[in-house]
């Protein structure tokens, strides 16, 4: 059976698009409830300017406060220096840094052109020198919501460079729902050939959103393209406020639900996972999006009609 491993953003990419703050301590419970679900990893929050995502300004309390369950990786988004020391401090398991792969989103989304992205990721490889695991993510790598499409061979070049800077894992971001299927078989084809190829080690995650409904398509393209790494956000909650039309990210639920029944491993407890689903339309005081939490398991039968 093969493995898949999952790595929760809900409370990094779900929250940082909600309109009303969620308290720090029900952020801390929602991490300890999702850490004994199964996830191989949880994006637990980012070390971003608090005047740029307020809702995730008390990144390192949280950070300090969570309960660290062995097997589960602690990681945080990093955008610059800064970013990264506090990420540090908190003795992050991993940094995610971020970089978009077009000039108008990453200076829309973090105030700097791709040439001082890289400048300052860079920095940070440096600054990190090993001590902890670097990913990183290029963002907007199916299609820009500004400039349109996004070369292939250009998150090719880009991947290889931040490969060959060290970084252990890449993950390509389809940051406002504009790739569809045919387009991740291609994309993880050159990946596969041209990046992970000669260098077996790399981890390749996906990270798809769901804006136009071809979320769970993609995640299907990606397996069946041999990529065995995901990012989801529970209940379906999430997108970057600087990215014009940007909308949730795949419901991890549904994607580990769809998972499970063409017989992958995904090693989380499904049922104690839709439990804490359950639990998201009175954390952010909203219906979300995710649908196995709201129709039951494909298993869940009702009684019949009398
Ligand atoms: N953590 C905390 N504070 C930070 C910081 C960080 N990582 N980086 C910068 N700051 C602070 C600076 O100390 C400075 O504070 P001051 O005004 O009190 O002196 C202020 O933010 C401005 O610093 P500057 O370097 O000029 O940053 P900026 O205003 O150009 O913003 C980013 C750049 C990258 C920090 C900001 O755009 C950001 O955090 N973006 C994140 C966006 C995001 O997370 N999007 C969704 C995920 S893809
Ligand atoms: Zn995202």
């Amino acid at each position: 059976m093969t493995r898949i491993y999952f790595n929760e953003v809900a409370t990094r990419d779900g929250f940082q698009i909600e309109p009303e703050f969620v308290p720090t301590d029900t952020k801390v419970a929602l991490i300890d409830a999702l850490s004994e679900c199964g996830y191989a990893k949880i994006e637990v929050t980012s070390f971003t300017s608090p005047r740029a995502i307020p809702m995730l300004r008390d990144a390192d309390e949280v950070m300090g406060r969570i309960r660290r369950v062995p097997g589960v990786e602690y990681t945080v988004l990093v955008p610059n220096r800064r970013g990264a020391e506090r990420a540090l401090e908190a003795k992050a398991d991993e940094l995610n840094l971020v970089m978009s792969i077009s000039e108008s989103l990453n200076r829309a989304n973090l105030r700097m052109s791709m040439a001082e992205s890289f400048a300052a990721l860079q920095d940070v490889f440096k600054l990190v020198d090993g001590r902890t695991p670097i990913n990183m993510s290029l963002s907007c790598a199916f299609g820009c919501p500004i400039e349109g499409d996004v070369p292939q061979q250009s998150i090719i070049e880009w991947a290889k460079r931040f490969a060959d800077l060290g970084a252990r894992g890449l993950s390509i971001c389809d940051t406002t729902g504009m790739g569809h299927p045919a387009q991740v078989s291609r994309m993880v084809e050159a990946l596969q050939n041209e990046v992970v190829k000669t260098r077996p080690e790399l981890q390749l995650t996906l990270h798809f959103h769901n804006t136009r409904g071809m979320g769970l398509a993609n995640v299907l393209a990606g397996v069946q393209g041999g990529v065995v790494r995901f990012d989801g956000s529970l209940a379906g909650l999430g997108g970057c406020t600087y990215a014009p039309g940007a909308s949730g990210n795949i419901s991890s639920e549904d994607a580990i639900h769809m998972l499970e029944a063409m017989g992958y491993d995904t090693g989380i407890d499904l049922d104690r996972l839709l439990g804490v689903a359950r639990q998201m339309p009175g954390i952010v005081g909203h219906d979300v999006p995710g649908q196995v939490a709201k129709a039951g398991r494909i298993t869940d039968l009702h009684p019949a009609p009398v």
